[in-house]
């Protein structure tokens, strides 16, 4: 069965010794939680948010890492620099980056090939903005992003996907735990087509918008729901573990 897994995005949120501090408050209140446990914390946090995780179910996560081994990138970071300091998780894709940053498809991919070679669990974010939602055009979008995103990918069972409708993120609107359910479903069947079936049915699938402890349970409760990826409720530890122990 595929393990449930909740992972925060600090996104561009808290110095590293605000970030150590919510860490040392959330270790107590999610230490027997049943699902894997992540915070994607930015790139400065990341020494400090380590050493508060050790020894713990506490998980870290980047939220970007460049595709290129070393070299000529300024203010890029490698996959080597990241597992240097411990992390084992990391963002790629997610839609701040698609629409600010100029993140494709193409440039999705080449982090993903290259955080799977050297062994970091990438989250790999998918998702249909308003408009595209409001034309019929979601399934078009999403199985561009996931073909093109996840092309060469050998084992898909090494990564997670999150569905993040981009109109549902930051703004309050949840998407309804029906449509979440279907839409990832909709993902599962590309996965299932173009990878293999037997990974696409082992392949963890989360979502991502607006999701909160007075939410997470009844979208975990979907089948095709296998965790989530929380942007402004992983900003306080009581909001996140709230999330985290979903089933308690
Ligand atoms: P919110 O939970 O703030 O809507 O953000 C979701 C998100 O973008 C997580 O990556």
């Amino acid at each position: 069965m595929r393990k449930p897994i909740i992972a925060g995005n600090w996104k561009m949120n808290k110095t590293p010794a605000e970030g150590a501090l919510l860490v040392n408050e959330l270790k107590p209140l999610v230490a027997d939680a049943e699902c894997d446990v992540v915070v994607c914390v930015p790139a400065t946090d990341i020494y400090a948010v380590a050493e508060a995780c050790k020894g713990s179910n506490v998980h870290l996560g980047a939220q970007n890492v460049h595709f290129a081994e070393s070299g000529a990138y300024t203010g890029e970071i490698s996959a080597d620099m990241l597992l240097a300091l411990g992390v084992e998780y990391v963002i790629i894709g997610h839609s701040e980056r698609r629409q600010y940053f100029g993140e494709t498809d193409e440039t999705v991919n080449k982090r993903t090939l290259t955080a799977l070679n050297k062994g970091l669990i990438p989250i790999v974010c998918v998702g249909e903005t308003l408009e595209e939602r409001e034309t019929g055009k979601t399934e078009e979008v999403l199985r561009r992003q996931v073909v093109e995103g996840l092309k060469g990918v050998e084992d898909i069972t090494k990564l997670v996907v999150a569905y993040e409708p981009v109109w549902a993120i930051g703004t309050g609107r949840t998407a309804t735990s029906e449509q979440a359910n279907e839409t990832i479903g909709f993902i599962r069947n590309v996965i299932a087509e173009n990878f293999c079936p037997k990974c696409a049915a082992a392949v963890r699938i989360q979502y991502g918008g607006s999701m909160k402890g007075s939410n997470a349970k009844e979208l975990m409760a979907q089948p095709e729901i296998d965790g989530g990826l929380i942007g402004g409720a992983s900003l306080k530890a009581a909001d996140f573990a709230l999330v985290v122990n979903y089933n308690k």
